[in-house]
């Protein structure tokens, strides 16, 4: 008899990496039984649905509608309408993606019922408990039962919170996945910024730009933090236009504080949320990437794009020893020397680091079949 694995999704970067577990897990002699839940964090069309197309995703067969609200509100309130799902479907496991507030929601709720869960992107560390992502991070893990991880020292992490060796695989990066299979079909950037309105021309003759991504709540919710940054991107972009797709909670942000003139005076062109093949595109052809998102830092260390990361730290360190990515914090002076030196002497070439290969999602399935070969399916009480 399969094994039933109920796989959670709820905001944006979680779906390029479900996508190939989901696909890998499907196939073989013993394919897994797939049960796929949106706990609906994220909603919008352009945060969501388009995604779920470009990625071949199969629709959800449970959206437990959750929405916006505060961190408890969310995480409540996903734990809430998450429980009789459990109940009514009996998974054999249940399986989280990255660090937000739907992978916390759903492995707490599953671990209290006995449900075994499994934790792929685990073992990341910022140290930085500031951030909502590193407190879900750590609480993930110490209650999950499997945990997949995509950086060797990751699993150090893991080992120093008290998480047994065994319990811990490292296969690779998940993401980098999708990536690899997706980048033949990445969407020019004239195309993208035609479909935006935007002249080409404002890419000049060279076709050189910056891409620039903003969304962290120690970014974008403080005034003064959100128009220092803004102020240095306004000054980067007198020597390269700055291409700049808009997470919504930004957006909201610059218009509250009254903001909007820093980027409508400077070279930036303002997109809004872009699709998959739509942001690798951008990404891929871009001289810079300036972000501060955990997943874009890892996206061009595979991309070989150098990026500069506008946060004091990453959990993702690999991608600063082996990548293309420096770490800027938010000190304008700062990231204007890491730009010059880009523009000057060009940015870090890096490599990929092991197994961010396109096989990480293959590696899961065979320890997955591997492990459930040694757990017999869970007795109905
Ligand atoms: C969440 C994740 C973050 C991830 C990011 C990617 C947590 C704690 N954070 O942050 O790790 O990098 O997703 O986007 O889970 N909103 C919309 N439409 C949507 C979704 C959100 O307008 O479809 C707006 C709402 O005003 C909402 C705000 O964005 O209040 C924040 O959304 P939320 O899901 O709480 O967190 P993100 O900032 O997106």
């Amino acid at each position: 008899m399969s094994k039933k694995i109920l796989c959670v999704v709820g905001a944006r970067p979680n779906f390029m990496k479900i996508a190939p577990v989901i696909a890998a897990l499907k196939v073989g002699p013993t394919p897994f039984e797939i049960c796929l839940l949106h706990t609906g964090q994220h909603y919008d069309t352009a945060m969501n649905d388009q995604f779920f197309t470009a990625l071949n995703i199969p629709r959800p067969n449970i959206n437990l509608d959750v929405g916006s609200g505060s961190h408890a509100v969310q995480t409540s309130e996903i734990m809430r309408r998450f429980e009789p799902v459990l109940d009514q479907e009996m998974p054999d496991a249940i399986l989280v993606v990255g660090d937000v507030n739907s992978t916390i929601a759903c492995a707490l709720v599953a671990a209290k019922k006995g449900i075994k869960v499994i934790h792929v992107e685990a073992g990341l560390r910022s140290y930085d408990r500031a951030m909502p992502e590193e407190i879900n991070r750590v609480l993930t893990d110490q209650i999950s039962d499997i945990l997949f991880t995509t950086e060797r020292e990751a699993e150090e992490n893991l080992h120093r919170e008290g998480i047994e060796r065994e319990r811990v695989h490292f296969v690779g990066n998940v993401m980098i996945d999708t990536l690899k299979s997706q980048l033949p079909y990445a969407t020019p950037v004239t195309t993208i910024l035609d479909q935006a309105g935007v002249s080409p021309s404002f890419l000049g003759s060279k076709k050189a730009y910056a891409v620039l991504t903003l969304h962290r709540p120690a970014n974008v919710d403080d005034v003064a933090v959100l128009g220092a940054v803004l102020s240095a991107i306004g000054k980067v972009s007198r020597s390269l236009p700055v291409i700049f797709p808009i997470h919504p909670r930004t957006r909201s942000r610059i218009e509250g504080f009254g903001l909007m003139e820093l980027i409508t005076l400077a070279n930036i062109s303002l997109l809004p949320p872009q699709g998959y093949l739509e942001m690798l595109g951008l990404m891929k052809d871009a001289r810079m990437v300036l972000t501060d998102s955990g997943g874009i830092q890892e996206e061009t260390t595979a991309l070989g794009v150098p990026c500069i990361t506008l946060r004091h730290n990453t959990e993702r360190p690999i991608t600063v020893t082996e990548g293309t990515n420096t770490i800027a914090g938010t000190d304008p002076e700062k990231i204007q020397a890491v730009v010059n030196e880009i523009l000057q002497i060009g940015g870090k070439v890096g490599k990929a680091p092991e197994f961010w290969d396109g096989k990480a999602s293959h590696r899961i399935a065979a320890v997955l079949h591997d492990w459930f070969g040694r757990f017999p399916r869970r007795q109905v009480t």
